[in-house]
Protein backbone atom coordinates (compact mmCIF):
# COMPACT_ATOMS: atom_id res chain seq x y z
CA UNK A 1 0.00 0.00 0.00
CA UNK A 2 1.57 3.60 -1.15
CA UNK A 3 0.69 6.24 1.40
CA UNK A 4 2.66 9.20 0.47
CA UNK A 5 0.17 12.36 2.20
CA UNK A 6 -1.99 13.39 5.64
CA UNK A 7 -5.21 11.11 4.33
CA UNK A 8 -7.60 12.82 7.87
CA UNK A 9 -8.24 15.23 5.73
CA UNK A 10 -9.45 13.77 2.26
CA UNK A 11 -10.69 15.86 -0.80
CA UNK A 12 -11.40 13.46 -4.05
CA UNK A 13 -11.52 16.15 -6.53
CA UNK A 14 -9.03 19.48 -6.55
CA UNK A 15 -8.15 21.83 -8.40
CA UNK A 16 -4.39 22.27 -9.07
CA UNK A 17 -2.44 23.84 -11.71
CA UNK A 18 -5.25 24.73 -13.78
CA UNK A 19 -6.18 20.49 -14.12
CA UNK A 20 -8.25 18.63 -11.72
CA UNK A 21 -7.04 16.08 -9.70
CA UNK A 22 -8.82 12.90 -8.85
CA UNK A 23 -8.09 10.21 -6.22
CA UNK A 24 -8.41 7.20 -7.98
CA UNK A 25 -11.14 5.37 -5.96
CA UNK A 26 -10.79 2.42 -8.07
CA UNK A 27 -7.23 1.82 -6.54
CA UNK A 28 -7.57 2.07 -3.35
CA UNK A 29 -7.20 0.88 -0.43
CA UNK A 30 -4.06 -0.77 -2.37
CA UNK A 31 -2.35 2.22 -3.99
CA UNK A 32 -3.17 5.93 -3.09
CA UNK A 33 -2.73 7.37 -7.11
CA UNK A 34 -3.52 10.43 -8.28
CA UNK A 35 -5.33 11.06 -11.77
CA UNK A 36 -4.89 14.07 -13.37
CA UNK A 37 -8.30 15.45 -15.37
CA UNK A 38 -7.54 17.75 -18.29
CA UNK A 39 -10.87 17.94 -20.63
CA UNK A 40 -14.23 16.84 -20.03
CA UNK A 41 -14.35 13.53 -22.10
CA UNK A 42 -12.03 12.54 -19.30
CA UNK A 43 -13.78 13.35 -16.71
CA UNK A 44 -17.24 11.86 -17.92
CA UNK A 45 -15.11 8.83 -18.13
CA UNK A 46 -13.79 9.18 -14.75
CA UNK A 47 -17.04 9.36 -13.43
CA UNK A 48 -18.26 6.53 -15.36
CA UNK A 49 -16.06 4.06 -14.08
CA UNK A 50 -15.69 5.30 -10.75
CA UNK A 51 -12.92 7.04 -10.52
CA UNK A 52 -14.76 9.40 -8.57
CA UNK A 53 -17.63 8.34 -7.28
CA UNK A 54 -20.39 9.39 -4.80
CA UNK A 55 -23.17 11.38 -5.11
CA UNK A 56 -21.68 15.11 -3.93
CA UNK A 57 -17.97 13.84 -5.45
CA UNK A 58 -20.29 13.48 -8.57
CA UNK A 59 -21.67 16.98 -8.51
CA UNK A 60 -18.41 18.74 -7.71
CA UNK A 61 -16.98 16.38 -10.72
CA UNK A 62 -19.18 17.44 -12.98
CA UNK A 63 -19.45 20.74 -12.62
CA UNK A 64 -15.19 21.35 -12.85
CA UNK A 65 -16.10 19.04 -16.43
CA UNK A 66 -18.25 21.77 -17.40
CA UNK A 67 -15.39 24.16 -17.20
CA UNK A 68 -12.64 22.18 -18.76
CA UNK A 69 -15.23 21.21 -21.69
CA UNK A 70 -16.05 25.33 -21.56
CA UNK A 71 -12.72 26.68 -21.57
CA UNK A 72 -11.88 24.77 -24.51
CA UNK A 73 -14.70 26.34 -26.78
CA UNK A 74 -13.10 28.21 -29.43
CA UNK A 75 -15.94 30.71 -29.92
CA UNK A 76 -16.26 33.96 -28.96
CA UNK A 77 -19.65 34.26 -29.53
CA UNK A 78 -22.16 33.96 -26.18
CA UNK A 79 -24.99 32.33 -28.07
CA UNK A 80 -22.59 29.15 -29.74
CA UNK A 81 -20.71 29.37 -26.75
CA UNK A 82 -23.82 28.27 -24.79
CA UNK A 83 -25.04 26.24 -27.39
CA UNK A 84 -21.20 24.30 -27.27
CA UNK A 85 -21.35 24.08 -23.67
CA UNK A 86 -25.08 22.63 -23.64
CA UNK A 87 -23.38 19.35 -25.45
CA UNK A 88 -20.95 19.32 -23.02
CA UNK A 89 -23.53 19.17 -20.35
CA UNK A 90 -25.45 16.30 -22.37
CA UNK A 91 -22.56 14.25 -22.39
CA UNK A 92 -21.66 14.17 -18.70
CA UNK A 93 -25.40 13.80 -18.00
CA UNK A 94 -24.98 10.40 -19.70
CA UNK A 95 -22.02 9.13 -17.15
CA UNK A 96 -24.39 7.92 -14.49
CA UNK A 97 -28.48 8.37 -13.79
CA UNK A 98 -29.29 7.87 -10.02
CA UNK A 99 -27.35 10.46 -8.33
CA UNK A 100 -28.91 13.76 -8.28
CA UNK A 101 -26.33 15.85 -8.23
CA UNK A 102 -24.89 15.11 -11.14
CA UNK A 103 -27.81 17.09 -12.40
CA UNK A 104 -27.87 19.37 -10.02
CA UNK A 105 -24.34 20.80 -10.54
CA UNK A 106 -25.03 20.77 -14.62
CA UNK A 107 -27.86 22.74 -13.90
CA UNK A 108 -25.79 25.59 -11.60
CA UNK A 109 -22.95 25.47 -14.45
CA UNK A 110 -25.67 26.08 -17.31
CA UNK A 111 -27.33 28.93 -15.14
CA UNK A 112 -24.05 30.55 -14.94
CA UNK A 113 -23.60 29.99 -19.10
CA UNK A 114 -26.99 31.90 -19.16
CA UNK A 115 -26.88 34.59 -16.94
CA UNK A 116 -23.71 35.60 -15.73
CA UNK A 117 -21.61 37.52 -18.49
CA UNK A 118 -21.86 39.62 -21.25
CA UNK A 119 -18.27 38.26 -23.10
CA UNK A 120 -17.19 34.28 -23.53
CA UNK A 121 -13.50 35.05 -21.41
CA UNK A 122 -15.86 36.86 -18.32
CA UNK A 123 -18.40 33.45 -18.53
CA UNK A 124 -15.65 30.63 -18.45
CA UNK A 125 -13.96 32.93 -15.38
CA UNK A 126 -17.00 32.49 -13.94
CA UNK A 127 -17.91 28.55 -14.29
CA UNK A 128 -14.45 28.22 -12.78
CA UNK A 129 -15.61 30.60 -9.62
CA UNK A 130 -19.03 28.31 -9.64
CA UNK A 131 -17.23 24.58 -9.80
CA UNK A 132 -14.97 26.23 -6.73
CA UNK A 133 -17.54 27.26 -4.58
CA UNK A 134 -19.58 24.11 -5.81
CA UNK A 135 -17.19 22.27 -3.65
CA UNK A 136 -16.16 24.37 -0.66
CA UNK A 137 -20.61 24.63 -0.32
CA UNK A 138 -20.51 21.08 -0.35
CA UNK A 139 -17.66 20.88 2.19
CA UNK A 140 -19.05 23.36 4.55
CA UNK A 141 -22.79 21.34 3.86
CA UNK A 142 -21.15 18.03 5.05
CA UNK A 143 -20.09 19.97 8.33
CA UNK A 144 -23.38 21.06 8.79
CA UNK A 145 -24.55 17.22 8.52
CA UNK A 146 -22.33 15.98 10.64
CA UNK A 147 -22.98 18.66 13.43
CA UNK A 148 -26.97 17.99 12.96
CA UNK A 149 -26.54 14.46 12.84
CA UNK A 150 -24.54 14.37 16.44
CA UNK A 151 -28.06 15.89 17.55
CA UNK A 152 -30.02 13.46 15.78
CA UNK A 153 -28.21 10.34 17.32
CA UNK A 154 -29.95 8.56 20.74
CA UNK A 155 -29.23 9.93 23.48
CA UNK A 156 -28.70 6.17 24.94
CA UNK A 157 -25.91 4.50 25.19
CA UNK A 158 -23.53 7.49 25.76
CA UNK A 159 -21.21 5.73 23.22
CA UNK A 160 -23.15 4.75 20.18
CA UNK A 161 -21.84 1.90 17.47
CA UNK A 162 -22.90 2.84 14.43
CA UNK A 163 -23.73 1.25 10.72
CA UNK A 164 -23.11 2.29 7.42
CA UNK A 165 -23.52 0.95 4.08
CA UNK A 166 -21.01 2.21 0.95
CA UNK A 167 -19.18 4.55 1.20
CA UNK A 168 -20.56 7.90 2.21
CA UNK A 169 -17.68 9.79 3.48
CA UNK A 170 -14.88 12.37 2.77
CA UNK A 171 -14.05 10.40 -0.81
CA UNK A 172 -17.69 10.52 -1.61
CA UNK A 173 -18.01 14.39 -1.19
CA UNK A 174 -16.01 17.44 -1.22
CA UNK A 175 -14.50 16.06 2.19
CA UNK A 176 -15.23 15.05 5.73
CA UNK A 177 -18.76 13.16 4.17
CA UNK A 178 -21.91 12.96 5.01
CA UNK A 179 -22.93 9.74 6.77
CA UNK A 180 -19.15 9.43 7.72
CA UNK A 181 -19.71 13.20 8.19
CA UNK A 182 -21.73 12.22 11.19
CA UNK A 183 -19.41 9.21 12.21
CA UNK A 184 -16.63 12.06 12.27
CA UNK A 185 -18.97 14.44 14.71
CA UNK A 186 -19.93 11.18 16.97
CA UNK A 187 -16.59 10.62 17.66
CA UNK A 188 -14.76 13.76 17.99
CA UNK A 189 -17.27 14.53 20.66
CA UNK A 190 -16.97 11.15 22.39
CA UNK A 191 -20.11 9.65 21.84
CA UNK A 192 -18.81 6.77 19.12
CA UNK A 193 -17.64 3.48 20.41
CA UNK A 194 -17.31 1.77 17.14
CA UNK A 195 -17.94 1.92 13.34
CA UNK A 196 -19.48 -1.11 11.30
CA UNK A 197 -18.78 -1.52 7.50
CA UNK A 198 -20.91 -3.37 5.77
CA UNK A 199 -18.73 -4.39 2.97
CA UNK A 200 -21.20 -3.43 0.41
CA UNK A 201 -21.21 -5.83 -2.27
CA UNK A 202 -20.81 -6.28 -5.52
CA UNK A 203 -18.14 -3.27 -5.49
CA UNK A 204 -17.12 -3.28 -2.32
CA UNK A 205 -16.82 0.40 -1.08
CA UNK A 206 -17.25 -0.38 2.77
CA UNK A 207 -14.79 -2.96 2.66
CA UNK A 208 -12.39 -0.75 0.45
CA UNK A 209 -13.47 2.84 1.30
CA UNK A 210 -14.91 3.16 4.42
CA UNK A 211 -12.43 1.44 6.02
CA UNK A 212 -9.87 3.16 4.46
CA UNK A 213 -11.24 5.86 5.90
CA UNK A 214 -11.99 5.36 9.36
CA UNK A 215 -8.63 4.08 9.69
CA UNK A 216 -7.22 6.89 8.52
CA UNK A 217 -9.23 8.98 11.19
CA UNK A 218 -8.38 6.87 13.83
CA UNK A 219 -11.64 5.54 14.37
CA UNK A 220 -12.20 1.95 15.58
CA UNK A 221 -13.97 -0.05 12.39
CA UNK A 222 -15.47 -3.59 12.33
CA UNK A 223 -16.06 -4.52 8.69
CA UNK A 224 -18.87 -7.15 8.19
CA UNK A 225 -20.03 -8.84 5.10
CA UNK A 226 -23.76 -7.66 4.00
CA UNK A 227 -25.48 -10.78 4.99
CA UNK A 228 -24.33 -10.53 8.62
CA UNK A 229 -26.18 -6.92 9.65
CA UNK A 230 -29.46 -8.93 10.71
CA UNK A 231 -27.20 -11.46 12.70
CA UNK A 232 -25.50 -8.44 14.44
CA UNK A 233 -28.65 -6.23 15.01
CA UNK A 234 -30.64 -9.34 16.86
CA UNK A 235 -27.03 -9.46 19.10
CA UNK A 236 -27.54 -6.35 20.03
CA UNK A 237 -24.20 -4.72 18.52
CA UNK A 238 -25.93 -2.07 16.36
CA UNK A 239 -27.36 1.32 17.69
CA UNK A 240 -28.16 3.24 14.84
CA UNK A 241 -27.68 2.85 10.94
CA UNK A 242 -26.69 5.96 9.00
CA UNK A 243 -26.34 6.00 5.47
CA UNK A 244 -25.82 8.19 2.47
CA UNK A 245 -28.54 9.12 -0.22
CA UNK A 246 -28.16 9.53 -4.10
CA UNK A 247 -31.74 10.80 -4.47
CA UNK A 248 -33.82 11.48 -2.28
CA UNK A 249 -38.01 12.20 -3.81
CA UNK A 250 -39.92 15.08 -2.23
CA UNK A 251 -41.57 12.17 -0.33
CA UNK A 252 -38.63 10.96 1.31
CA UNK A 253 -38.19 7.78 -0.76
CA UNK A 254 -34.30 7.30 -0.49
CA UNK A 255 -32.59 5.91 -3.23
CA UNK A 256 -29.35 4.73 -2.06
CA UNK A 257 -26.55 2.26 -2.74
CA UNK A 258 -28.34 -1.82 -3.43
CA UNK A 259 -28.68 -3.30 -0.19
CA UNK A 260 -29.45 0.07 1.74
CA UNK A 261 -33.82 -1.25 1.56
CA UNK A 262 -32.64 -4.34 3.06
CA UNK A 263 -30.55 -2.43 6.08
CA UNK A 264 -33.70 -0.16 6.68
CA UNK A 265 -36.54 -3.54 6.92
CA UNK A 266 -33.58 -4.84 9.46
CA UNK A 267 -33.60 -1.77 11.18
CA UNK A 268 -37.24 -1.33 11.89
CA UNK A 269 -37.32 -5.23 13.00
CA UNK A 270 -35.10 -4.50 15.53
CA UNK A 271 -36.27 -0.83 16.51
CA UNK A 272 -32.79 0.53 15.63
CA UNK A 273 -33.12 4.23 14.18
CA UNK A 274 -32.27 4.24 10.49
CA UNK A 275 -30.83 7.79 9.48
CA UNK A 276 -30.35 9.04 5.82
CA UNK A 277 -27.97 11.88 6.02
CA UNK A 278 -27.67 13.96 2.64
CA UNK A 279 -27.50 17.38 1.49
CA UNK A 280 -30.39 19.14 0.29
CA UNK A 281 -28.68 19.12 -3.18
CA UNK A 282 -29.18 15.39 -3.30
CA UNK A 283 -33.27 16.58 -2.93
CA UNK A 284 -35.08 15.93 -6.21
CA UNK A 285 -38.16 18.19 -5.25
CA UNK A 286 -39.37 17.52 -9.26
CA UNK A 287 -40.29 13.74 -7.72
CA UNK A 288 -43.37 13.06 -5.85
CA UNK A 289 -41.94 9.66 -4.73
CA UNK A 290 -39.01 6.93 -5.06
CA UNK A 291 -40.90 5.15 -7.82
CA UNK A 292 -39.82 7.46 -10.73
CA UNK A 293 -35.88 7.37 -9.32
CA UNK A 294 -34.16 6.01 -12.34
CA UNK A 295 -31.78 3.09 -10.65
CA UNK A 296 -28.20 2.43 -12.48
CA UNK A 297 -27.68 -0.75 -13.74
CA UNK A 298 -24.15 -1.52 -14.21
CA UNK A 299 -21.58 -4.11 -16.20
CA UNK A 300 -22.65 -8.30 -14.42
CA UNK A 301 -18.81 -8.47 -14.67
CA UNK A 302 -18.79 -6.42 -11.34
CA UNK A 303 -20.94 -9.55 -9.38
CA UNK A 304 -19.12 -12.52 -11.40
CA UNK A 305 -15.74 -11.21 -11.27
CA UNK A 306 -15.42 -8.93 -8.48
CA UNK A 307 -11.34 -9.36 -8.61
CA UNK A 308 -9.33 -10.63 -11.10
CA UNK A 309 -10.69 -14.01 -10.99
CA UNK A 310 -14.47 -15.28 -12.18
CA UNK A 311 -16.31 -17.09 -9.72
CA UNK A 312 -19.25 -18.39 -11.10
CA UNK A 313 -19.83 -20.84 -13.85
CA UNK A 314 -20.90 -19.93 -17.08
CA UNK A 315 -24.70 -20.17 -17.98
CA UNK A 316 -25.97 -17.65 -15.51
CA UNK A 317 -28.19 -14.44 -15.92
CA UNK A 318 -27.01 -11.89 -14.13
CA UNK A 319 -29.18 -8.46 -12.29
CA UNK A 320 -26.82 -5.75 -11.20
CA UNK A 321 -29.21 -2.63 -9.84
CA UNK A 322 -26.29 -0.08 -8.42
CA UNK A 323 -28.91 1.63 -5.57
CA UNK A 324 -32.28 0.33 -4.24
CA UNK A 325 -35.05 2.56 -2.87
CA UNK A 326 -36.03 2.62 0.64
CA UNK A 327 -39.32 3.95 1.77
CA UNK A 328 -39.97 7.02 3.54
CA UNK A 329 -41.89 5.07 6.19
CA UNK A 330 -38.65 3.45 7.21
CA UNK A 331 -36.55 5.89 8.03
CA UNK A 332 -36.02 8.02 11.15
CA UNK A 333 -34.98 10.80 9.78
CA UNK A 334 -33.55 13.06 7.49
CA UNK A 335 -29.94 14.40 8.24
CA UNK A 336 -29.17 17.56 5.45
CA UNK A 337 -27.40 20.81 6.54
CA UNK A 338 -30.61 22.73 7.73
CA UNK A 339 -31.25 19.64 10.40
CA UNK A 340 -32.96 16.81 10.94
CA UNK A 341 -36.04 16.73 9.89
CA UNK A 342 -38.92 13.64 9.51
CA UNK A 343 -39.01 12.75 6.09
CA UNK A 344 -42.93 13.71 5.45
CA UNK A 345 -41.40 17.20 6.43
CA UNK A 346 -38.76 17.13 3.35
CA UNK A 347 -41.14 19.34 1.45
CA UNK A 348 -41.37 21.83 3.51
CA UNK A 349 -37.80 22.74 2.60
CA UNK A 350 -38.07 22.83 -1.11
CA UNK A 351 -36.53 26.72 -2.00
O1 LIG B 1 -22.00 3.80 -6.74
P1 LIG B 1 -21.44 4.81 -5.78
O2 LIG B 1 -20.22 4.35 -5.07
O3 LIG B 1 -21.30 6.17 -6.41
O4 LIG B 1 -22.59 4.93 -4.68
C1 LIG B 1 -22.39 5.77 -3.58
C2 LIG B 1 -23.50 5.73 -2.60
O5 LIG B 1 -24.47 5.03 -2.76
C3 LIG B 1 -23.40 6.68 -1.46
O6 LIG B 1 -24.00 6.16 -0.32
C4 LIG B 1 -24.14 7.99 -1.85
O7 LIG B 1 -23.69 8.45 -3.08
C5 LIG B 1 -23.97 9.03 -0.84
S1 LIG B 1 -22.35 9.71 -0.86
C6 LIG B 1 -22.25 10.94 0.30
Amino acid sequence: MTQSTNFVDVYPVQWRDDQVILIDQTRLPLEYTEVAIADYEAMGHAIKSMVVRGAPAIGVAAAYGMYLGARRIQTTELREFVAQLEFVADQLRQTRPTAVNLFWAIDQMLNVAYHSGENVEQVKANLLSQAQQIQLDDLRTCQAIGAAGLEALPREPQQLTILTHCNAGALATAGYGTAIGVIRAAWSAGRLARVYADETRPRLQGAKLTVWECVQAGIPVTLITDNMAAHCMQQQRIDAVVVGADRIARNGDTANKIGTYGLAVLAKMHAIPFFVAAPLSTVDFALDDGSQIPIEERDPVEIYQPGSIRITPEGAEFYNPAFDVTPASLITAIITEQGAIAPGQLADLEA
